[in-house]
């Protein structure tokens, strides 16, 4: 973690609010992942934060990456534009995965040139693919439990397993290749009987695809959701990644390509905010402290993500419940209601730590104020 004695350095330089990206914990993050699921190729989700020096770090550390958009793709190419056609393309094949199960027929168009893995999870999806971007890879998108999980994603995405094979099958018909099976069993992903489930369906839909015939499935995505370290209820990914390695040697073999989608894992601990605080007030007898950045910029999160960022003082003294609100004029822009903070005044900074994935991705321009600037230290 960056010092707090540096963050207020950093804050007095640049101003707040303030958005820091530490590259030393993006890489660790990375570096963790690695070691403890060693068989898993890391595709980094761009969507946690698309910052491409983000990107570029992490492309420098030989990630490979998810991507959900067209903006997104083009932030990834951008770092291979450079090479020879062939490598090129045989980087994107073997590194980018375009892992938006709907896509509009327009970007099928545009990515059909670039020959990448893409996700579908429906008829439909296979009747655009098949007319607009025929040179894809197919990634059947499973649907799995997410009991649990801070983000469900079950309700919106993935076939039912009882419908998997037949849209394998369907795609092979219409001449297009299936790779393999994606999943994504929630985002923070704290339950990990969420993983063993979603492995042993896999695993199911590989023999029933074997048994009908359909014997190309040679890569298994295991999808995001893998925690960060938000508070100590948050289990070490050591024991998660023992419980992944486990079900994965059980049940696919070598052979099987693995890979996996993290965003919040890798993204969360390298962003660090710091605003300042305009304006204070006593309301019910609390004390309720205004900042400079709300739920429509860093902390948006809180809205977006159903996710919590404890705000912290740099101050030391007895403390007090409080509540800290944004700068906008609405309502809704409540950071918490509930934080134990000293007796600030106006001007003095509080910052969050582990608050790197979906917060600066997802600010917004609203009431005026623009999202927090972004200082990247250790890069
Ligand atoms: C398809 C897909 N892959 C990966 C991710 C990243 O998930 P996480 O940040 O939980 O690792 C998401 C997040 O929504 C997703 O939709």
């Amino acid at each position: 973690m960056i010092s707090p004695t540096r963050l207020q350095k950093l804050a007095k330089e640049h101003g707040t609010p303030l958005f820091i990206v530490d590259h030393d914990a993006l890489r660790k993050a990375y570096r963790t992942f690695r070691k403890h699921l060693p068989r898993i190729q890391v595709y980094y989700a761009v969507k946690a934060n698309p910052d491409p020096a983000i990107v570029r770090t992490l492309f420098q550390e030989g990630a490979s990456f998810d991507v959900a958009s067209m903006p997104e793709f083009m932030i990834v190419h951008e770092n291979i534009k450079r090479l020879p056609a062939k490598e090129r393309q045989e980087w994107i094949w073997d590194k980018i995965i375009y892992a938006n199960p709907t896509k509009p027929t327009e970007t099928l168009e545009e990515l059909n040139q670039y020959k990448p893995l893409v996700t579908f999870d429906n008829l439909e999806e296979i009747q655009k693919i098949k007319q607009h971007a025929p040179n894809a890879g197919l990634v059947l998108r499973l649907k799995v439990p997410n009991t649990g999980a801070m983000v469900e994603l079950s309700s919106k995405f993935g076939a039912s397993p009882g419908e998997a094979v037949d849209l394998i099958l369907e795609a092979d018909k219409a001449g297009l290749g299936v790779e393999g099976i994606s999943f994504h069993v929630g985002s923070q992903t704290t339950n990990f009987e969420n993983y063993v489930q979603a492995l042993n369906l896999s695993a199911n839909i590989f023999q029933e695809a074997r048994e009908r015939g359909y014997t190309k499935m040679n890569l298994l995505d295991i999808g995001g959701g893998f925690p960060a370290p938000y508070d100590d209820t948050v289990k070490p990914f050591e024991m998660l990644a023992k419980v992944i390695n486990t079900e994965l040697d059980r049940l696919f073999p070598k052979e099987i390509q693995i890979l996996a989608e993290p965003g919040r894992f890798l993204a969360a601990v390298s962003g660090t905010s710091v605003a300042k605080v305009i304006g204070k007030a006593v309301r019910d007898g609390k004390t309720c402290y205004y900042i400079n950045d709300g739920v429509y910029h860093t902390y948006s999160g809180v809205i977006f993500d159903h996710c919590k960022y404890p705000v912290k003082a740099f101050k030391k003294g007895p403390t007090s419940l409080c509540s800290v609100f944004g700068p906008t004029c609405d309502a809704l822009d409540v950071v918490s209601m509930a934080e134990n903070l000293p007796d600030l005044q106006r001007g003095d900074f509080v910052y969050s730590v582990n608050i790197g994935a979906y917060s600066h991705a997802s600010a917004t321009y609203f009431n005026g104020f623009p999202p927090a600037k972004v200082v990247h230290v250790n890069q």
